[in-house]
């Protein structure tokens, strides 16, 4: 990393890109909502960027890569209207006060979250934050969405610590939206018994077509005081006609602000790239860990859940829809057709081995996410199941059936369909 060092006029806005490290050497700065003075420091991540505001003429120094770049901008870097909805939303004396942000991808949905936490702090709120996005989760890991609490200001939502979070099992929402609601009640009473006086829901930028789907449902589960639109140039209009009567019902203030002017947009390759690391941090320290799949409770899948029945040699697990022989090796017709008619039901033959790289949820009895877990060897015959994760052994008492594999190296490698296992 190199060093450099810059003088601020009062009034200047500078377009930060990380990584970057800033020390403050005199004067006064504000980034995000926070205000930050002599001798305070703040980092800007890879692949992210914030405004820098100077609240005075000041000094700071920034130590930066051959990534990182800053440029001076004409044009506010944190619209006006977004103060303004800050303090409107402040005038609330609604608690808990339930706050969306809504926009397409790349508008600084997660932006305008950062900028609200910090602001909230400031006024000395105990304020949550709900991280509705599986694919670029900030909070939790990929696959999740999470939650936690702002107890320091921040430059980026990844900086608040997980307090829950609840396995969806893939990146993408797709086919999986009753997780995402449920997840998302489960982590507003979290935070409720956590008394969050103010609860901050970031979501996906998926807006359109089937997206729409979810944001109505997102917002008729979580009853929001309040709704940002963020928009480039009104292309959420139909939210507020969907919204447009019910609103007073449901109690609901919706608002259009607009789109962050600029920011560090991420490429597909990027996103995996973080998605990436994400994984990896979730396994850090990770080991095997052997547990019996019976003995737990199974969210979200067949395996697990059925009866463990021996025919002749072949271990099966009886389900009201089917029974599952596993085997890793085919098995004759007729003797699949014997067990069907002993049975009376159809019969599928599963090798276990196909659970291998599975990503799975772990759980305690209160539901509370312990960790992910890649499923490493399920041996049917001793219902022993390896699972290679950093939870405690101890507290596990739920596994939730993951619809994607990845490998132990953060290696996205296979998508499956719900209940496919
Ligand atoms: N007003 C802003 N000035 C400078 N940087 C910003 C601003 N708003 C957001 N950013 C930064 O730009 C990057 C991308 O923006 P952000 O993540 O907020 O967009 P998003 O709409 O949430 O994207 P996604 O659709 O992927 O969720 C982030 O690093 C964010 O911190
Ligand atoms: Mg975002």
């Amino acid at each position: 990393m190199s060093k450099i060092s810059i003088e601020l006029l009062k009034g200047r806005w500078i377009f930060a890109v990380g990584p970057l490290r800033i020390s403050i050497i005199s004067g006064k700065i504000d980034v995000f909502g926070w205000e930050y003075k002599k001798d305070d420091e703040l980092i800007i991540q890879e692949f992210r960027s914030a405004p820098i505001l100077a609240l005075e003429n000041s000094k700071i120094t920034i130590q930066f890569s051959e990534k990182s770049y800053i440029s001076v901008s004409d044009k506010p870097l944190i619209p006006d209207e977004w103060k303004k909805f800050a303090e409107e939303c402040l005038n609330k004396k609604k608690k808990p006060l339930k706050i969306m942000v809504i926009g397409s991808v790349d508008t600084g949905k997660t932006g305008l979250v950062t900028f609200l936490a910090n602001y909230f702090l400031k006024k000395k709120k105990k304020i949550a934050v709900i991280d509705a996005d599986t694919g670029q989760q900030d909070i939790a890991f990929p696959t999740c969405i999470g939650m936690g609490f702002v107890e320091k200001p921040i430059t980026h939502l990844s900086e608040i610590e997980m307090s829950d979070a609840f396995f969806i099992g893939r990146t993408s929402p797709a086919e999986l939206f009753d997780r995402v609601l449920v997840g998302l009640r489960f982590l507003m009473k979290k935070a409720l018994e956590n008394h969050a006086e103010i609860i901050l829901l970031d979501t996906t930028g998926w807006v359109f077509d089937l997206g729409r789907e979810l944001k109505i449902s997102k917002i008729l589960s979580t009853e929001p005081d309040m709704i940002a639109l963020l928009e480039a140039e009104n292309e959420l209009y139909h939210y507020e006609a969907t919204l447009k009567e019910i609103a007073r019902g449901l109690n609901v203030k919706i608002r259009h602000l607009p789109a962050s002017p600029v920011l560090r947009a991420r490429t597909r390759e990027e996103r995996r790239e973080i998605r990436k690391r994400l994984y990896l941090k979730a396994f850090v320290d990770a080991k095997e860990i052997s547990l019996k799949l019976h003995d737990l409770s199974i969210l979200y899948g067949y395996i697990g859940t059925g009866k463990l029945t021996k025919i002749d040699e072949l271990i099966c697990e009886e389900h009201p829809e089917k029974i599952i022989i596993f085997s890793q090796k085919d098995i004759e017709a007729d003797i699949i057709k014997a067990i069907e008619e002993k049975f009376n039901k159809k019969a599928i033959v599963f090798n276990p081995d196909e659970l291998k790289e599975i990503l799975v949820g772990l759980i305690d009895k209160n539901m509370h996410f312990l960790g992910l877990g890649i499923v490493s060897n399920y041996n049917p015959e001793t219902d022993e199941i390896k699972i290679y994760t950093r939870a405690p052994q101890d507290k596990i008492v739920g596994l939730i059936w993951g619809l994607m594999k990845i490998t132990i190296n953060g290696e996205e490698k296979a998508w499956l369909k719900p209940w496919q296992i």
